[in-house]
Formats: structure tokens, C-alpha cells, sequence
């Protein structure tokens, strides 16, 4: 398949006059980091790759050298030990930051919250400390729409309440978010892009990366194309009895290569004029379990056996995002269908096996 792509670095050497800004990405061997690492050569930065590898296969970087083009420079090291931080930043002149790193299962958070408090926050003080030490003034930071908890009404717009989310996972992210503003406001000259997720899904169309939890997924994507390529396998739907349209959980599925072009267009207006913001990264459509089952069934071609169960606790019925400032703020807009998401979720899949394929 690879074959079929061209080059990422071949397509840049023609490049002419862009300036080689180095971009030092936290947790860019992740599932939307190495992502938005690929479109970040793609959009001529260099980049420089920080990782505890604690969610992430040691093969990521070489599927990236192989995508990119060009050699990435990955360091293995943990954000809350400042001199391995200072090592980097030290050796390399960074521009901007982009910080992916962090842990994000819900369901952990709750079991163990210290944990995430401690990886989360910590390492994101940490990271600004660092940042501010070495001068470095720009800064994309991955925060989630679970920031806004059971949300009051849907599409959510950016000033609707975030301060209450469900779990502790949500809370570190409200923590760290107001972090970063503190420092903004501190710094005129700290720029700062705070950007929510809604519900992250696809692969890159290679097939070379994507999403590869270490344990068992509990997202509905992977166990979706889990339960397709394991016929003995029933995927559960968590609730029938929503007030949505069929019943069942309603979300804002974005394919992920749509989402790192989100986060170069926000780093483009952090080196430029906004001293800080926050947008929404979601298509503005809402889908529920039901329908993303039959859109994998008709773009796959495999029947999904599933069953109805009680609903999870913690879910909310009903999460999409109002689009529209990302839209005019950013000038950006999520352009890859249900059916993409779906293709490059199974691809990926049946190209490496979810279970297991860490090494
Ligand atoms: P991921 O687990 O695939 O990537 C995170 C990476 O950070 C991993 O490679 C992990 O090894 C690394 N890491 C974790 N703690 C670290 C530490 N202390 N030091 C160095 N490296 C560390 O997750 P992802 O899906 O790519 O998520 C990236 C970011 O986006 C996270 O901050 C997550 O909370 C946020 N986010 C994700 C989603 C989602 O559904 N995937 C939704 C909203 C927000
Ligand atoms: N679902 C099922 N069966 C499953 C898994 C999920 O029916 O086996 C349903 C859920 O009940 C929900 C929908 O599918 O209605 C989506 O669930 P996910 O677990 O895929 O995603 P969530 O919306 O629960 O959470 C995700 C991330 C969080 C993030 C949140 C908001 O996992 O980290 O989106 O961005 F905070």
C-alpha cells in the first residue's frame, strides 16, 4: 500500500522557501500523535518526538520514518523527569510544542485517579516549566470534549460550561487547560492553542499507523473491528433507551487524519496573532452506535453480530460540536465522510492485529 503513496519528504523537497520550524511533539508515537507528526512534515516542519512508549508500539517510528519520508528524531523519556526533558531541549532548538502525552482511559481515571492526576498534571507543569526555562513560547495542547461533561444542550460551543466533566481523566484536562491559560495570561508573549476532541476514529489510509491501546480497547471503533474480524466476537451496545434518535449513544466521530490537519492549523495561528484560544476538532455530525454499525457494514462488507446491554455508566446520550469557530478561527474543516472513518479503521485492523501487536 505504501507504494500507492507517495513520499511525504519526496513531495517536500520540492518545497521551496518554508521555513523549517522544529515542532517537539509529546506523545507523537500515540494514536493522534504520530498522526499530526505526519502532517506536520507534510506541512515542512521538522519535528523532534518525546515518548514513554507506555501506550505506544516501538514500531511506530520506524512506520514513520517509512511514511514521512525523512528520519524522525524519537527520544524515549518521561514528561515529569525535567532532565530528560531539559536533554531535548537542550540539544534542539524548538520553536513549538505540541503535547500529546498523557493517559486517557476513563475508566482507569476512575480506578486509579492518582495516576492520572500524576501523569496528566504533572507532566504538563513540567513540560511549561521546561518550556519557559528554554524560551519556548508556542504551544498546542490535546484536550478532550469530556471536558464538558453531560452537556445542557447540543452542538456544544466552546463557551458552554467545562469545568464539571464525569471523571478523573475529564479533570485533568480541566486542570491543565486552565494551566495554560494561567500562563498565557501571565506572558503575553506565551501563545497557546487549546484544542477539544470529540471522538477520534480512523487510520491513516497506509495502513502503517493507528490506534494500538496496550490492553483491551474500550472504545467503540477498535471493538468494532475487532468484533469483524473475530466471527465468536458479539460487540455490546451500551443502551438502547437514550432520548436520541434510535435510542442509542449519539457521538461526534472524527477521522483522524482530519484531526492533525486541525492541529496544524492551529499551530499556524499560534506562531501568528492569537495569543491563545480554544476550538472544538469535530465534524458537527452526530451518529449513534446503530448507525455507525450499518456504515461499517455497508463500507466493509462484514456483518456485525451485537446485542443489547445495560448502559455503561458515565456515558452521556447525546456529545457533537458546534464547528463553527474552528471553521472561521482556524480556517479549517473536517472533510473525510463516516464511510472513511469505518474503511481506514477496518484497513488498519486487518493489517495489524489490535490484540497484541505491541512490541
Ligand atoms: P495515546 O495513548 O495513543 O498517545 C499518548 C502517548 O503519550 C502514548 O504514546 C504514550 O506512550 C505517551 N505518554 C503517556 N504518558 C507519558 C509521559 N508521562 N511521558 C511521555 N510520554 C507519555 O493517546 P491518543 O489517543 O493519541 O491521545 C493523545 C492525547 O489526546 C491525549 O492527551 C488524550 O488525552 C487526548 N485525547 C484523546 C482522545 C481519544 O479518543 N483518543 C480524545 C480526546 C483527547
Ligand atoms: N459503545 C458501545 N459499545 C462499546 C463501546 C462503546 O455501545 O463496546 C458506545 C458508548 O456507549 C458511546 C459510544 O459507543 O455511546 C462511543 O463510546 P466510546 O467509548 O467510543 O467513546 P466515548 O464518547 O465514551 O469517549 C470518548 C473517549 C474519551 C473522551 C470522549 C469525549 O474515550 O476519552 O470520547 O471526547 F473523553
Amino acid at each position: 500500500l505504501l507504494n500507492a503513496w507517495t513520499s511525504i519528504g519526496e513531495q517536500h523537497q520540492c518545497r521551496v522557501g518554508k521555513a523549517h520550524l522544529k515542532v517537539f511533539v509529546t506523545g507523537g508515537a500515540g494514536y493522534i500523535g504520530s498522526h499530526v507528526v505526519v502532517e506536520l512534515v507534510k506541512h515542512g516542519y521538522e519535528v523532534v518526538i518525546f515518548d514513554n512508549f507506555s501506550n505506544a508500539s516501538s514500531n511506530v517510528p520506524t512506520a514513520l520514518s517509512e511514511l514521512c519520508g525523512v528520519q524522525i528524531t524519537v527520544t524515549s523519556g518521561d514528561l515529569r523527569d525535567a532532565s530528560a526533558l531539559e536533554c531535548v531541549f537542550s540539544d534542539h532548538s524548538i520553536d513549538a510544542v505540541m503535547h500529546f502525552a498523557g493517559l486517557k482511559s476513563v475508566a482507569e481515571s476512575v480506578a486509579d485517579p492518582l495516576m492520572y492526576y500524576d501523569n496528566n498534571v504533572l507532566g504538563s507543569l513540567q513540560l511549561c516549566k521546561s518550556m519557559r526555562k528554554y524560551d519556548v513560547k508556542r504551544l498546542v495542547f490535546s484536550s478532550s470534549a469530556t471536558v464538558y461533561g453531560d452537556p445542557i444542550s447540543v452542538p456544544i460551543r466552546e463557551d458552554a460550561p467545562a469545568v464539571n466533566p464525569t471523571n478523573p481523566y475529564g479533570m485533568t484536562k480541566v486542570i491543565c487547560e486552565k494551566m495554560v491559560l494561567d500562563l498565557c495570561r501571565s506572558d503575553p508573549s506565551f501563545s497557546a492553542g487549546i484544542l477539544r476532541y470529540f471522538n477520534p476514529v480512523g487510520a491513516h489510509p497506509s495502513g502503517l499507523i493507528g490506534e494500538d491501546p496496550k490492553g483491551q480497547p474500550a472504545n467503540l471503533m477498535p471493538l468494532l473491528t475487532n468484533a469483524a474480524a473475530d466471527p465468536t466476537a458479539v460487540l455490546k451496545i451500551y443502551g438502547c433507551d437514550y432520548p436520541t434518535k434510535d435510542g442509542t449513544g449519539v457521538r461526534d466521530y472524527i477521522h483522524v487524519c482530519d484531526l492533525a490537519a486541525g492541529h496544524v492549523a492551529a499551530l499556524n495561528r499560534c506562531s501568528t496573532d492569537s495569543q491563545h484560544f480554544i476550538a472544538n476538532l469535530g465534524t458537527g455530525n452526530g451518529f449513534s452506535v446503530l448507525e455507525v454499525i450499518r456504515a461499517f457494514e455497508q463500507a466493509c462488507g462484514i456483518k456485525i453480530a451485537y446485542q443489547i446491554a445495560p448502559r455503561r455508566p458515565g456515558d452521556v446520550a447525546i456529545c457533537y460540536a458546534d464547528t463553527s469557530y474552528a471553521t472561521e478561527f482556524l480556517n479549517w474543516r473536517a472533510e473525510k465522510t463516516l464511510k472513511d472513518m469505518c474503511l481506514d479503521s477496518w484497513r488498519w485492523q486487518e493489517q495489524n492485529s489490535l490484540l497484541g501487536s505491541h512490541m
